[in-house]
């Protein structure tokens, strides 16, 4: 008889804790509701996240390296039913079938086993994201997964029937409310490495309209853009890529602080020939608020850090992970799109920082009065829910007309993940937000007034589970999905 070792997942905040991978698929129907749930919470919410189903090929692995999974709450009716199913993936598909991990180090295709050497390590782990009807999970090293938004089953890679070239798609794609198309660009979009870059628009059929190829000032992670009614802006911030760096075992993302960051800046309506790329001090933002622009001066709320948020990702030179640098906090910055130097101005929104902010998703590329967020307070109890460390203690609202902001706390055993604005008609609409219960180990979801998040939950939906964080999901109204 054969004795086999069962591979252990590492001691590790990444995977202990409320981090310990849940490596299941499952159905919970009409979950236990506290309170009233408002008559207009009648649609889905979809959030994706990692969630590896096997232990680290290489001993220990970055928190956003795991397996995509996505979930669903489906409101009618004042019932909620939850789904939860993992994207069926080639990367998935491998090592289901090999029973381990193949893939090695977070995007370097060198640290993988050779049986996987032509095989996509797309993840599909970021973004449920939903257009002309169709449902995705998406992120931002390959194609979109499309899924059955009934079921979650894994329909299979969307290339825009044959269309795209790009062989990247961000994970952050913005609908224009206005239009119904969905902007997206790609990075590294020929490949490991490349300095090549997409910006493409899909119409609100679903059909792939345009296709823009550039060269971005050099490889950079870019997790997010901007788009506003007459403007796309691209941020190339010095996280760094090297080819060469990962065929020596080296990690994919580098902090480089002394590389300048840049600006691209394309007219909407123009080709990739009317792009221009403005240099700006070293910085980090992975997330945009919302953007929009008073004739050709354009603001941008984002998350802003003076360095990447990340702790897994190195510093060139060595310098240990600084968290206060790390720190990101919401930012407008303002510019003149005709200003020859596009000089800019940079006002702070908040004093809490924090990350993951949403918008009403009717306001995108358009003034937007709020933006929701999860906050940190340093002298609150702080939790290790994510890939960051500590999760968000707090659910903040800022104005950003007024200035004012206010912040929700719950127990200093729980931590929120990233808040939902479910829009409504004559008011501000509902916040749901999943949070952590560290001291159960159990999860539930908070429904607030989305003006008053500080008066806590309406309305508290219970789960008999933990729910590992996830990273960015949507909400869709009923009907909108097919059965929904
Ligand atoms: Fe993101």
């Amino acid at each position: 008889m054969v004795k086999r070792m069962t591979l252990l997942f590492p001691l590790h905040p990444n995977f202990t804790g409320y981090n310990a991978p849940m490596r299941t698929d499952s159905e919970i129907l009409d979950l236990e509701v506290i309170g009233e749930l408002p008559a207009e919470l009648e649609g889905t919410w979809y959030r994706c996240g990692p969630d590896p189903r096997f232990p680290p090929r290489l001993g220990n692995d970055i928190y956003v390296n795991g397996d995509g999974v996505v979930s669903m709450f489906r409101f009618h009716q004042g019932r909620v039913d939850f789904r939860m199913r993992h994207v069926r993936t080639e990367r998935y598909l491998a090592e289901r079938y090999a029973g381990r991990s193949l893939f090695g180090a977070y995007r370097n295709p060198f640290t993988d086993d050779p049986s996987v050497a032509n095989v996509s390590g797309n993840t599909a782990n970021t973004t449920a994201f939903f257009h002309a009807g169709h449902l995705f999970a998406l992120k931002e090293d390959g194609l979109p997964y499309e899924l059955d938004p009934n079921t979650l089953e894994t329909r299979g890679l969307w290339d825009f029937r044959g269309k795209l070239k790009s062989k990247t798609v961000t994970a952050h794609p913005k609908i224009d409310p206005a239009t119904g198309e969905w902007l997206l660009f790609g990075y590294e979009a020929n490949g490991l490495g490349s300095r090549d870059m997409v910006f493409g628009v899909v119409d609100k059929h679903g059909d792939l309209v345009r296709e823009e190829w550039f060269e971005a000032p050099y490889t950079a992670m870019q997790h997010d853009f901007a788009v506003t009614r007459d403007y796309v802006i691209f941020m190339v911030f010095p996280t760094t890529a090297d080819v060469e760096r990962m065929r020596q075992g080296g990690d994919h993302w580098v902090w480089e602080r002394d590389k300048d960051s840049w600006i691209g800046i394309l007219p909407r309506q123009g080709s990739a020939a009317n792009l221009r790329w403005f240099k700006r001090p070293a910085g980090y933002s992975f997330h945009v608020g919302n953007a929009y622009n008073e004739g050709s001066l354009i603001h941008i709320d984002l998350c802003l850090s003076q360095r990447n948020a990340f702790p897994g990702i190195p510093d060139a030179d060595g310098r240990p992970y600084n968290p206060e640098e790390a720190a990101p906090f919401l930012t407008r910055w303002s510019f003149d799109a005709q200003d020859p130097e596009a000089t800019f101005t940079s006002r702070q929104l908040s004093p809490i920082p924090g990350e993951l902010p949403r918008v009403d998703g009717r306001v995108v590329a358009s003034k937007h009065r709020v933006i929701y967020y999860g906050g940190i307070n340093p002298e609150l109890p702080l939790n290790t829910s994510g890939p960051i460390g500590p999760g968000s203690n707090l659910l903040v609202r800022v104005d950003v007309d007024t200035g004012a902001v206010s912040a929700l706390h719950l127990r200093d055993a729980d931590s929120f993940q990233e808040p939902q604005l479910v829009p409504a008609v004559g008011h501000e609409g509902y916040l749901l937000v999943v949070v952590d219960h560290h001291d159960t180990t159990l999860a539930s979801v908070a429904v607030l007034e989305a003006a008053h998040p500080e008066k806590g939950p309406i309305a508290t939906i219970k789960l008999p589970i933990r729910l590992r964080d996830a990273f960015h999901g949507c909400w869709v109204a009923a009907g909108a999905a097919n059965g929904a």
